[in-house]
């Protein structure tokens, strides 16, 4: 945390970065928002396919949901602006699982957790400190590879993260997803989410929802602006068009050198061995 603008773009709560877009005051105070047990929570570690599941998941429902900004985004006033929202809250967050508010825990809230390859993550993440005026400047892929595995990184570890969320990987209101699997065979994903949230949606929709949702599609609706650019389901800009890059797996073999994947394995091994994933 050398550079200045780093020190006036990020601040740390409770042992994590977070960009100064989330205030202090907000993050104290998260432990008093009010829960209502209809609310489904958006979870994810930045850059893991955040926007593109809830894209998926609004398009979902028949009747009036309302996607917030996330939840650690803002300054105090977002606990009332919370409270405000009359129809079904679906609420993002790239909290881990510890600084969770309890409301959402003791409610029994349904979560949704969107995990990617963290290879790739890094890599969308660089590209995304690049273009991001509320990020710290990165240099260079080396320094931010260095920053991502070190966790010095806005919102901290992903393998913390990860974790911390993994060890409620098996309670009956998570569902746990990986973004490799979305690519893979998004209906089948989407059929997924829509039993868990006991949706009833038919093959149809569930056809037209991903046509709907392919990267192309979000990418130029974004660009035509049918979307609010103003609104993102990240707490890191208000910019969405910086969210739609590539939208690609494997896109980490552009980026690590042999030295890197090397370095990032060991890591990845040590860390992830309390991971039964
Ligand atoms: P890349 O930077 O690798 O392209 P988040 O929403 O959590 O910030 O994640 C952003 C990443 O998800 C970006 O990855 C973005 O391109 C990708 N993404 C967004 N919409 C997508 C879609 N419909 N299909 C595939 N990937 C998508």
């Amino acid at each position: 945390m050398s550079n200045p603008r780093e020190a006036d773009l990020i601040h740390m709560f409770k042992g994590i970065p977070f960009t100064t877009r989330s205030s202090p005051e907000l993050l104290k105070s998260l432990d008093t928002i009010h829960a209502r047990e209809d609310d489904v929570l958006l979870v994810s570690y930045p850059k893991s396919g955040t926007h593109w599941l809830a894209g998926v998941i609004t398009k979902l429902y028949n009747t009036q949901v309302t996607l917030t900004s996330p939840i650690e985004f803002g300054d105090i006033s977002k606990l009332e602006e919370l409270n405000k929202v009359s129809s079904k809250r679906i609420i993002p967050t790239h909290l881990d699982y510890n600084m969770l508010p309890p409301n959402f825990k003791n409610k029994k809230c349904k979560m949704i957790y969107i995990s990617r390859n963290p290879k790739d993550t890094a890599v969308s993440m660089y590209h995304y400190y690049r273009e991001n005026p509320n990020l710290p400047t990165i240099d260079t892929w080396t320094a931010f590879f260095d920053l991502f595995l070190k966790g010095d990184v806005v919102c901290g570890s992903w393998f913390d993260h990860f974790l911390s969320w993994e060890e409620h990987k098996n309670d009956k209101n998570i569902l746990f997803l990986f973004y490799e699997d979305m690519k893979k065979d998004l209906p089948k994903i989407v059929k997924e989410i829509s039993l868990f949230l006991a949706l009833n949606v038919s093959d149809n929709d569930i056809q037209d929802i991903c046509k709907k949702s392919s990267f192309s599609e979000m990418k130029s609706d974004t660009e035509k602006e049918n979307s609010d650019p103003n609104h993102t389901v990240c707490a890191l800009t208000s910019n969405r068009k910086l969210i739609f890059r590539k939208g690609a797996v494997g896109d980490w073999k552009n980026h690590f050198t042999p030295k890197q994947n090397r370095r990032f394995e060991e890591i990845f091994n040590e860390k992830m061995k309390l991971s039964k994933m």
